[in-house]
């Protein structure tokens, strides 16, 4: 288990998947051998330049040819260089093909979020698996290029509008796993995080039912970030309509530019925002009501507030009355 300790402390994030370990075994023994020959070239090259220095007395014998050592350094290369594709292969093959038995989850990737879609029609902002069973995600992307990597499971594919790819992994540690975004996206690409989370028997069968499974822990290792727990709206003690609107503020991605607290992110934070006079970048006014976030929403281009710029994509189509409702409702109840 020394192997596995080190991996997970010094070079490596915690080693989360079935996938996960045979690719350690394979970056261990690519590093290993490198450092073996990058000791072994260097080193002989730095003795024998001190060896055959300028000004020492002597000449070198001219040397024209030796089977011996031709044989050795095309023989020993090609067997090495075999074994690296041969394992790289294997490993490879490992992680292109799901077992036939894996769970399907959809991933929708949008500037900057990700959304989790299960068989039976759920949707999440994070993504929950049962630990120990393969899961195979299925990709797709509403606007640009985006990466999905879950570094702790070692699986990494992007997600391209119009098409469909795949990833897929058996976890074996319960716990939040970090997700990143690895293709830069637009403005908030490094926000564009999330979570899966491996739950075990019981929190998995908690959560297919649709109850809350609590808290789940961070697994551990240093890759996963506090940020998601971190931005969450100060402790306001939110109910119904509003805690709806909170609910979708994370699943839409909207806290990924905007904050509650006041601190201006990429959008303007809502803190205080609803009654007050908004001044914008062609000069005109307004006072913030409903209409005016309905607008803001729908179409951000058509009033810009004043040091901002206009970035946010259009939500029109993809919320509806009730959502926008919620919504209102929680901006509302940001004072
Ligand atoms: Cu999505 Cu970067």
């Amino acid at each position: 288990m020394l192997k596995q300790a080190y991996a997970d402390s010094v070079w490596l994030p915690l080693t989360g998947s079935d996938v996960a370990s045979n690719w350690n075994s394979l970056w261990d023994f690519l590093l290993w051998l490198s450092v073996f020959f990058f000791v072994l070239v260097v080193g002989a090259m730095i003795y024998l330049a001190i060896k055959y220095r300028k000004g020492r007395p002597g000449k070198t014998g001219y040397i024209t040819g030796n089977h011996t050592l031709e044989i050795i350094w095309t023989v020993i290369p090609t067997v090495l260089l075999m074994v690296i594709f041969v394992w790289g292969y294997v490993v490879y093959n490992q992680m292109t093909r799901p077992p036939s038995d894996a769970m399907e989850v959809k991933v929708i990737g949008k500037q900057w979020s990700w959304t989790f879609q299960y068989e039976d029609g759920r949707t999440s902002p994070e993504l929950y698996v049962p630990v120990n069973k393969p899961v195979k995600l299925v990709m797709s992307s509403e606007d640009v290029l985006h990466s999905f990597f879950i570094p702790n499971f070692r699986v990494k594919m992007d997600v391209v509008p119009g098409m469909y790819t795949s990833v897929w992994f058996e976890p074996t540690v319960v716990g939040k796993h970090q997700v990143f975004c690895t293709e830069y996206c637009g403005t908030a690409h490094s926000e564009m995080l999330t979570q899966v989370n491996v739950l075990d028997e019981q929190q998995y069968a908690a959560w297919k039912r649709g109850k809350d499974v609590g808290p789940i822990a961070r697994a551990g290792g240093e890759l996963v970030s506090e940020a998601s727990a971190a931005e969450k709206p100060a402790a306001l003690a939110l109910s119904g309509l509003a805690a709806q609107g909170e609910k979708l503020m994370q699943a839409k991605g909207c806290v990924a530019c905007h904050t509650t607290d006041g601190t201006t992110k990429i959008g303007p934070s809502y803190k205080g925002v609803f009654g007050s006079k908004r001044e914008f970048i062609d000069g005109t006014s307004a006072v913030a009501d409903e209409q005016y976030i309905r607008e803001s929403i729908e179409n951000p281009s058509a009033k810009v507030l004043k040091g901002f710029q206009p970035l946010m994509p259009t939500f029109k189509g993809q919320i509806n009355e009730q959502e926008m409702n919620a919504l209102i409702a929680y901006i509302k109840a940001q004072k």
